[in-house]
């Protein structure tokens, strides 16, 4: 009996590094707090005509949320630095989410929608997942900086400027996490859908 028939499981190559799957969870559950205590805080003086159900908010009041807001922001901030320092030092962002193709994101988006996409190769992404990788990595630029600019806009005026107004800030800070929510929602369905890419950002491979 050969070595290999006593594994049941094929050993491959690491797809997702440690420090990516360590980042990648930390945000996820980074995001899920900003995003509740976020909606609790537009709560108190909301934006559009509608509130966020209770049921999905948290802080339970507007100090409470926004206790929870500055908390989780520099576990979010930090995080983000981390994983932005390593995917450009380690080349992980040039060799995974650069080139993209216009005709390939249409190719893939129709065939995606075809049901005819295949994920035999985890380790690298068609080209619809790279434009949305990319994308949500600069919503959450967007709404770091965006959030900075209405935490301190006296002190970080020069910030708070380059969205012109204070007011204005805060409608790019909203419609940043409007999209980051659109994404996590899609992204976490498609997660499901493939289950071993969700197998391999948990265990690597
Ligand atoms: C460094 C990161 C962040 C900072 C410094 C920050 C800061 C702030 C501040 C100062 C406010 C307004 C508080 C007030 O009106 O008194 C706010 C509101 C809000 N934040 Fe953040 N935030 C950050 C990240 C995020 C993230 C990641 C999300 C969600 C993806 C988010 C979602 C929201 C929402 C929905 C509101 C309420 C919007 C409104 O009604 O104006 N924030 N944030
Ligand atoms: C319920 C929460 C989440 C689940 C279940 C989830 C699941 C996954 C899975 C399975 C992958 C690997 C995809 C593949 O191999 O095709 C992945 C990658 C990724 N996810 Fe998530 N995710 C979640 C939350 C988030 C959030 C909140 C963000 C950002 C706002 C995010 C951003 C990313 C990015 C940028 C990648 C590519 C990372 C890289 O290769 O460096 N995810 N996620």
């Amino acid at each position: 009996m050969s070595i290999q028939a006593t594994h049941a499981e094929p050993v491959g190559p690491v797809i997702h590094p440690i420090w990516v799957r360590l980042t990648h969870w930390i945000n996820a559950l980074a995001m899920v707090l900003m995003i509740g205590s976020g909606w609790e805080i537009y709560n108190a003086s909301s934006l559009f005509p509608f509130v966020f159900p209770p049921a999905v908010t948290l802080g339970g009041w507007l100090a409470g949320a926004l206790l929870w807001h500055y908390a989780a922001m520099w576990l979010l901030a930090v995080n983000g630095v981390v994983y932005l320092v390593l995917g450009i030092v380690t080349s992980r962002f040039r060799r995974k989410l650069i080139p993209i193709r216009p005709g390939e994101v249409l190719a893939d988006a129709k065939a995606a929608l075809t049901g005819n996409l295949t994920h035999n190769d985890l380790s690298v992404y068609n080209a619809v997942q790279k434009l949305f990788y990319l994308g949500v990595l600069l919503a959450g630029i967007v709404v770091v900086l965006s959030g900075l600019a209405i935490w301190k806009p006296v002190q970080l005026q020069e910030l708070t400027a380059l969205f012109s107004v204070y007011d204005a800030a805060r409608y790019v800070h909203f419609f940043a996490m409007a999209a980051i929510v659109g994404f996590l929602v899609v992204h976490a369905v498609m997660s499901f859908l493939v289950p071993k890419s969700l197998r391999a950002m948990i265990t690597g491979r």
